[in-house]
């Protein structure tokens, strides 16, 4: 039954949640209010009514309208707060959240308003929620490398609020290496590299996440599967891959869940964990991941806890945290 599915239970640590896109049409309408935001929705039915997405494209167009309505720190520290509520109903332990900056002070919030919006809440997760959680920022790949970069100056004022960069939205004609110099500097600043690869884009974008930019982990990944060479090389150097299996399906990436190339991965070795990336919108936080796969892809209780167990030794954790996720 639900109530006793691993699926449920097991102890879950999140590496692919877009905090904006954990933002339930309750809250967009509740910040559009107290911003003055006229919304082109009649109601919470009507914008849940639009979730309704042909590829990454279309659902990223209601994506970044969905954001303007967050514009004070407030706006951002009750996302990040509806996020960890339900994340912890789902038995999340920890979490590593990727936001977007840009996203954000291209329409006039400033970085110090999002980051002091999101901490006020994140600081005490694991005191409230039992959570623990750290910020990646993710650079938005088809706004180009220079913004990228000027960026990367603007968030290493503030290095010590985040461990990580990560690279996102619109993928094809946005290849990683693209963003080589914006990375290696990263790098060199001590943070950890994660990029989108292989959601929509080519198996070519994977090689060029892992051997231009040097990530440590790879968002999605899952086109590897059209390239037997770059599946073992995975599989070889342990390269943990962030699978979103109803975001794939949602966003049409696979025709149907049980088409999903999951299995494939799993059976050819690569390390692969299992989370929701934008839950407010595909249907389902990580929980509802595990329990979708368990269903449609018959992963048992011993598989639900490996995904679970490779998640805590993919995650940027120190030695004392993994153990007690262990
Ligand atoms: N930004 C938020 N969700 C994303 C996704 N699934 N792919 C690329 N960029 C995103
Ligand atoms: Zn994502």
């Amino acid at each position: 039954t639900a109530e006793t599915s691993t699926a449920l239970t097991v102890p879950k640590t999140e590496l692919h949640i877009h905090i904006e896109g954990a933002l339930e049409p309750e809250l967009t309408f509740a910040c559009a209010e107290r911003n003055g935001v006229t919304l082109p929705y009649a109601g919470v039915e009507e914008l849940r009514g639009r979730y309704e997405f042909s590829d990454l494209q279309s659902f990223l167009d209601l994506y970044y309208t969905g954001m303007n309505v967050l514009h004070r720190a407030e706006d951002f520290t009750a996302l990040a707060d509806s996020y960890l509520t339900r994340a912890a109903a789902q038995g999340v332990r920890h979490a590593e959240i990727f936001f977007d900056p840009q996203a954000h002070t291209t329409r006039g919030v400033t970085l110090e308003t999002v980051l002091d919006g999101l901490e006020a809440s994140l600081s005490t997760s694991e005191e409230r929620f039992g959570i623990s959680t750290a910020l990646i920022a993710c650079f938005l790949r088809d706004r180009g490398s220079a913004e990228a970069s000027r960026m990367l100056d603007e968030l290493l004022e503030h290095r010590q609020r985040i461990i990580g960069i990560g690279l996102d939205s619109a993928e094809l004609g946005h290849p990683p290496g693209d963003f080589a110099e914006v990375f290696s500097r990263a790098r060199r600043a001590g943070l950890r590299l994660v990029a989108h690869a292989g959601e929509e884009g080519p198996a070519d974008y994977v090689w060029q996440a892992l051997d231009v930019l040097g990530v440590d982990r790879i968002d999605h990944g899952v086109r590897a599967v059209d390239d037997p060479e770059l599946v073992k090389r995975l599989a070889r150097d342990r390269v943990p891959l962030t699978v979103c299996p109803l975001s794939n399906v949602r966003l049409r990436g696979v025709d149907e869940l049980g088409q999903h190339p999951l299995p494939r991965l799993v059976e050819a070795g690569v390390v692969t964990t299992i989370n929701s990336d934008d839950p407010s919108y595909f249907g389902g936080y990580v929980g509802d991941n595990l329990r979708a796969i368990e269903r449609e892809l018959g992963f048992g209780e011993d598989a639900l806890r490996e995904f679970a167990r490779n998640s805590v030794a993919a995650a940027f954790l120190g030695a004392e945290r993994r153990e007690r996720l262990l």
